[in-house]
């Protein structure tokens, strides 16, 4: 069997602070919505084809066209397929380092090679110099996440764009965080023959469980690449969740202005600790450093808080989540410092 750099899946007992993922469950009221919608779904039948009343939904959302939208089983689905449509064998994917680890993932299971430009500890780097070295390397493909996942760090929208016309190659913008920052380039896709971006219903919107995501391009970029697209990638239940979720979303923008306000105060006090360095984020979580890890884990595994661990590195990542879960974040880091 084929050798594929494994992603392992995140732990799902405790409280959940690992994943990114939004504490609280879908809003009674919306799920109300989707059980009242239930029973006239066909189950029996393969979902229609295209899914054009998500497109519409998620391209009335966000302000494109439904054109220039693809949906599929989360945005992972959407970077696999761009990876196996760019890249193959003695190709090679080009991102930063850290960054998100299903790029290794795809990009091994597709044969294809991937390079890495180190980041300093916050996330920044010098763009040009990036560019540089990518061109020198002869990359077939540019991904990276922006807010970047696990730092938090974000990139302008001019910084973006610098990259984008830096390379001759496809450039995708992986924004799954994008909706607790705000700079997104999906705008900018007609006017730059290369530009990529995936997005999620899976983090501001709070709906992992269902899988969707979505790629958005040119208008005859996304129409080539539909042609392409695996059939059914999205089962009737989800679409009619996702179409439902995003009739609210104004509600969500709610959560998501909550999230980074819980976020910007942790980290305005967090920020001076001298026995952990944390870094500002532009995401729902924030990425942190300590020389005495382990014993930091242990202190939020005995309050049965589960946070992303980084095997074989001093880094961990903390998700924002409730009120209640973020004040027992701060009270474990608060006596950590003072012990
Ligand atoms: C940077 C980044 N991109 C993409 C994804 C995948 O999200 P989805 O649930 O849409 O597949 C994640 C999930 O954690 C992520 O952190």
């Amino acid at each position: 069997m084929k050798q594929i750099q494994s992603y392992e899946a995140h732990k799902q007992e405790g409280i959940l602070l690992n994943a990114n993922e939004l504490s609280v469950n879908l809003n009674q009221d919306i799920v109300k919505e989707i059980q009242e919608r239930i029973p006239a779904i066909l189950f029996n039948r393969y979902p229609e084809e295209p899914v054009t009343k998500l497109y519409e939904a998620y391209a009335e959302v966000i302000g494109c066209q439904a054109s220039q939208v693809l949906a599929g089983n989360g945005s992972d689905q959407m970077l696999g397929y761009l990876i196996g449509t760019f890249l193959g064998q003695g190709k090679k994917a080009y991102t930063i380092a850290p960054d998100f680890g299903m790029y290794d993932y795809y990009c091994s299971s597709y044969d294809a090679g991937i390079e890495k430009y180190a980041t300093e500890e916050d996330g920044s780097f010098d763009i040009e110099d990036f560019i540089k070295v990518g061109k020198e390397k002869g990359v077939n493909l540019v991904l990276f996440s922006n807010p970047n996942n696990p730092t938090g760090h974000a990139l302008s929208k001019a910084e973006v764009l610098k990259i984008v016309t830096g390379f001759d190659c496809p450039v995708i913008v992986d924004e799954a965080y994008m909706e607790f920052y705000g700079e997104s380039v999906f705008d900018e896709v007609e006017n730059y023959e290369n530009l990529y971006v995936t997005r999620t219903l899976s983090k501001a919107y709070g709906l992992a469980g269902i899988r969707c995501g979505f790629l958005i391009s040119s208008q005859e970029r996304i129409a080539k690449l539909k042609a392409n697209f695996i059939p059914y990638a999205l089962s009737r239940l989800t679409q009619e969740v996702a179409i439902i979720a995003l009739s609210h979303a104004k509600e969500f923008d709610e959560s998501t202005s909550f999230t980074c306000a819980q976020r910007d105060e942790m980290y305005e006090i967090i920020k001076d600790f001298k026995k952990m360095t944390f870094y500002p984020s532009k995401a729902n979580f924030i990425c942190g450093k300590c020389a005495n890890k382990e014993a930091l884990l242990a202190a939020f595994e005995k309050e049965n808080i589960v946070i992303r661990n980084y095997a074989g590195k001093d880094t961990f990542r903390i998700t924002i989540g409730s009120k209640e879960e973020n004040k027992k974040v701060l009270e474990i880091l608060t006596a950590f410092e003072g012990e």
